[in-house]
């Protein structure tokens, strides 16, 4: 079976107010081709998820974030229940700016096993800070890639999606984008931690997407060497560059 590509918006702590997110959301949806065949995810703050929904089915909602508790005591979490009743259907975990605010690989493996049990499907992000000349940062990811999937059930394992984030590569502040080569490379290396996991055939499912400055002058190139989609940050905001990535995905 093809694997459907998908192309994830990560809007991050943006825009300010509901009326600019349905604006942006309303663009993206204008230029979407009725006929393609690429899953669009778009995964605001928290609090528009119910307005955008209520806007159209076309396009797949993801939260940023989620508790590991099923309901209780936890001032200022949102729970897994709470995103897929509003009607989500994603949530990006493990992203290296909750990691930069303290989250563990262990806290982001209870967020998967969570978010399974309610029907979310889990974008996991991976990726090294710095690249040595050692290769130590591909022991990095493996031990990110082996915590958080730890001991996570055989049934669930193909719906989970990995995003591969060299954090150097993420934001404004970016070194640069990773190259193609260096995509799939690590993308190779993923697939063989997985399969010596979860066996070959469980793992042939999983989706592999590139984030990390993705632009629609580089997505080519990353889908040329086997990307099934990406994650976006600051071209998910502007729907005109996200739609073009989009675009070259279908
Ligand atoms: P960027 O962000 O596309 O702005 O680099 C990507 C991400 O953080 O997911």
């Amino acid at each position: 079976m093809l694997k459907k590509k998908i192309v994830i918006g990560n809007w991050k702590m943006n825009p300010p107010a509901k009326k600019e997110a349905e604006s942006i959301f309303k663009s993206v949806l204008k230029n979407l081709n009725p006929k393609r065949k690429t899953e669009v995810v778009i995964c605001p703050p928290f609090l528009y998820l119910e307005s955008l929904k209520k806007l159209s089915k076309k396009v797949s909602l993801g939260a940023q974030d989620v508790f590991w508790e099923e309901k209780g005591a936890y001032t200022g979490e949102v729970s897994a229940d709470m995103i897929y009743n509003i009607g989500a259907r994603y949530v990006i975990l493990g992203h290296s700016e909750r990691r930069a605010l303290g989250e563990s690989n262990i806290d982001v493996n209870k967020k998967i096993k969570q978010s399974f049990s309610v029907g979310l499907i889990p974008v996991v992000c991976v990726g090294e800070s710095v690249r040595d000349e050692n290769h130590e940062y591909l022991n990095f990811v493996k031990t990110q890639v082996e915590e958080c999937l730890f001991g996570v059930s055989k049934n669930f394992i193909s719906k989970v999606i990995i995003a591969y984030e060299p954090v150097w590569a993420i934001g404004k502040n970016a070194v640069r984008e990773a190259t193609s080569e260096e995509f799939r490379e690590m993308s190779i290396f993923i697939k063989k931690i997985l399969s010596d996991k979860f066996g070959a055939k469980t793992i042939e499912q999983i989706r592999i997407i590139y984030g990390g400055s993705v632009h629609p002058e580089n997505a080519l190139g990353f889908l040329q060497e086997g990307a099934d989609g990406f994650l976006a940050g600051r071209d998910s905001l502007d729907p005109k560059k996200f739609s073009e990535i989009i675009k070259i995905c279908s």
